[in-house]
């Protein structure tokens, strides 16, 4: 079972069916929904499929996903984690999304961070791959931050909502990061 883990400022914990009504908040707003290219959810019923696919992909190793809680307080503010993970190739997918009130304080690079952490660590992965809209200069941002490099860029390969969208890949190798956790594995 994923355990919950500690960050400097938040709380990771798996998702169950109470969040919805959080989740169907974060998911149905438009700012946060803008470049990520997937259905928004219309009703709480959206947000518990949602919810639903996180369990499952949770329950058989396909994916590892938490809720992001601040310390000490049960409002669910975003969502991060592997959605998916290729067992095969020991290399996890990031996803996540942050509340708009939490944009631009530090928190989803501090949150990443420690799932990268926990991917290279417990998971066993070899490598990160995140797939993003090349409009979205804030995931971007975040993901050079961590020291994921793009290395690949598709034209109109993505159809959704009636456009064909391009993708850039972003990938971040075990060896490449260079955070303390990893440093601590060195030594252990
Ligand atoms: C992408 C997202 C998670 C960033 O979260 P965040 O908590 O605001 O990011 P952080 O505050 O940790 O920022 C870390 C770094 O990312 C970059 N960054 C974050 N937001 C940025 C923006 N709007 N423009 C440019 N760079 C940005 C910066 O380098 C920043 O470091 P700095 O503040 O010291 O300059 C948030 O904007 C979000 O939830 N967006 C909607 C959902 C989404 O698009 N998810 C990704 C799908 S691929």
């Amino acid at each position: 079972m994923l355990p919950e883990l500690q960050t400097f400022r938040t709380c990771l914990k798996p998702l169950n069916f109470s969040h919805a009504p959080q989740i169907f908040d974060l998911r149905s707003n438009t700012e946060v929904m803008r470049y990520m290219d997937s259905e928004s959810c219309r009703n709480l019923e959206d947000a518990e499929m949602f919810i639903c696919r996180q369990i499952e992909a949770n329950k058989e190793n396909e994916g590892a996903n938490w809720g992001i809680f601040l310390r000490d307080s049960a409002q669910l503010i975003g969502y991060a984690g592997f959605w998916r993970i290729n067992k095969e190739h020991f290399r996890g997918e990031f996803g996540y999304a942050l509340h708009p009130d939490f944009w631009r304080t530090g928190l989803m690079l501090e949150v990443l961070n420690d799932i990268a952490c926990y991917g290279f660590k417990n998971l066993g992965l070899h490598s990160i791959e995140a797939n993003i809209n090349p409009k979205n200069s804030a995931s971007a941002g975040l993901l050079l931050k961590l020291g994921f490099k793009l290395e690949a860029q598709f034209s109109e390969n993505f159809y959704f909502n009636g456009i064909f969208h391009d993708s850039h890949i972003y990938s971040l190798l075990e060896k490449n990061f260079i955070q303390s956790c990893i440093n601590e594995k060195s030594e252990t």
